[in-house]
């Protein structure tokens, strides 16, 4: 073979290259989430019998699939004909600006789906003053259709308030038309608490009064506790799903399936060092796959070809996936990360990680304290503390190494 045929070669091979490494990036085979697809698909299906039920949160680490979970309930809610929304917790103050406009914002084009081809009857006028109203107060815009906004509904300026009298006018246009508003909520950890409770309240006040209106939301393993905390009620209001790595046979569908639609195999022992590296997770299973693909001389993954995807693939994460959130902590914090990590992966004790810094529990408070905020670190319960990253532990051994180095 020619070079030039080689490099053609390979171009095409990795143009068809099917995994997807990558934060929200819908895998090519969605596996072992079917459970969560048909309970969605089960809420869609009563709402249309104007039943409700309760609705989900997905919970669980960093890269396990989430995001793309939250998607697919989207796509199959859009399919519904309902109006979607969809907003994502941000940190800082800017950012929960953002956060309040957006939902306004797309509150308001989604609005539109009520009169876009259809006569303007008294309840979808009466539903698009308020939503008018309430994208003056917190979106900062106004709004292309002509009605006029509400006084002295949606405008009070409290979220809370706002949200609620918000669904409660749109409810009616929503039944003629046999709609449901559902705000699909990423990375609920992050949401400021105004709004949080804001989103619980008025999903627990739909729920007694027959709104047609849905929170669904994801985030990290904290999120059902800040829920509770927010509300105690929050822990009955929704269908807590914990979304954690593949039992093998699933993750080896999510590399063989996509691999055989172009008549790519993977040899056995070749599947089972990657599944292993792995450990079932999402993210590390599309990024070895990935780099197996790339690096595979024919139509054949071989051992060899996955020993070096692993070794590429750890290089990538090392320089993608990890970094991120090691970058954003400050010395006192990585030290935290650092003693945590003299723990097997899993759950470390607060006491025992402060006495391995020398330190009384309540010094090392406060860089727990950063950390969690930054979503690197969760409490599973009082007194213990996980990383947020699966397979973080071995990360921070490497970089504490390098960092010795230096
Ligand atoms: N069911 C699945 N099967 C195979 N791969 C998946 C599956 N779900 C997600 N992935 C892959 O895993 C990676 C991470 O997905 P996603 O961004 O949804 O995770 P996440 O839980 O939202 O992570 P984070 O907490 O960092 O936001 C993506 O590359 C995606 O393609
Ligand atoms: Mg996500």
């Amino acid at each position: 073979m020619s070079t030039t045929d080689r490099i053609r070669l390979g171009e095409m091979r990795a143009e068809l290259n099917p995994y997807a490494p990558g934060a929200g990036l819908r895998p090519p085979e969605l596996v072992g989430r079917q459970p969560e697809v048909d309970a969605f698909d089960l809420l869609v299906a009563r709402s249309r019998r104007g039943q409700t039920s309760r609705s989900l949160v997905l919970h669980g680490l960093r890269g396990v699939g989430k995001t793309v979970l939250l998607n697919q309930f989207r796509a199959q809610a859009d399919s519904a004909g309902w109006l979607v929304v969809d907003v994502e917790g941000q940190t800082s103050d800017s950012g929960q600006q953002t956060t309040r406009r957006r939902l306004a914002r797309e509150i308001a084009l989604a609005a539109r789906r009520l009169h876009r081809g259809r006569a303007l009857t008294s309840a979808v006028r009466d539903a698009l003053a308020t939503v008018k109203a309430f994208s003056v107060q917190f979106g900062g815009m106004g709004f292309s259709v002509d009605v006029e906004a509400s006084v002295g509904r949606a405008d009070t300026g409290v979220i809370e308030i706002d949200l609620e009298e918000l669904v409660e006018d749109l409810a009616p246009a929503l039944r003629e038309q046999q709609r449901v508003l559902a705000l699909f909520v990423d990375e609920l950890q992050d949401l400021e608490p105004a709004l949080l409770a804001a989103l619980i309240s008025v999903q627990h006040r739909a729920g007694q009064r027959e709104w047609p209106f849905v929170v669904v939301g994801a985030g990290l393993p904290s999120v059902p506790g800040a829920l509770t905390t927010a509300k105690s009620y929050a822990e009955r209001l929704f269908d807590y799903r914990e979304i954690g790595s593949l039992p093998s046979g699933a993750a080896a569908d999510a590399l063989v399936l996509p691999a055989q639609r172009s008549g790519v195999t993977f040899d056995p022992d070749a599947l089972d060092t990657i599944v292993d590296a792995a450990g079932g997770y999402p993210y590390f299973l599309q990024t070895y796959g990935s780099a197996a693909w790339d690096l595979a001389a024919d139509k054949r993954i071989t051992r060899a070809d996955a020993d070096g995807a692993i070794e590429r693939g750890n290089a990538e994460l090392d320089s993608g996936f990890f970094p991120g959130r090691w970058a954003s902590a400050t010395p006192a914090e990585r030290q935290y990360l650092v003693a945590m990590s003299d723990d097997p992966e899993g759950e470390s004790s607060t006491g025992e990680v402060a006495s391995r810094l020398g330190v009384p529990a309540k010094a090392t408070s406060q860089a727990r304290q950063a950390l969690i905020g930054k979503g690197i670190v969760f409490a599973p319960q009082r007194g213990r503390i996980a990383y947020t990253v699966p397979h973080m532990r071995a990360f921070v051994r490497r970089q504490a190494d390098l960092d010795l180095v230096d």
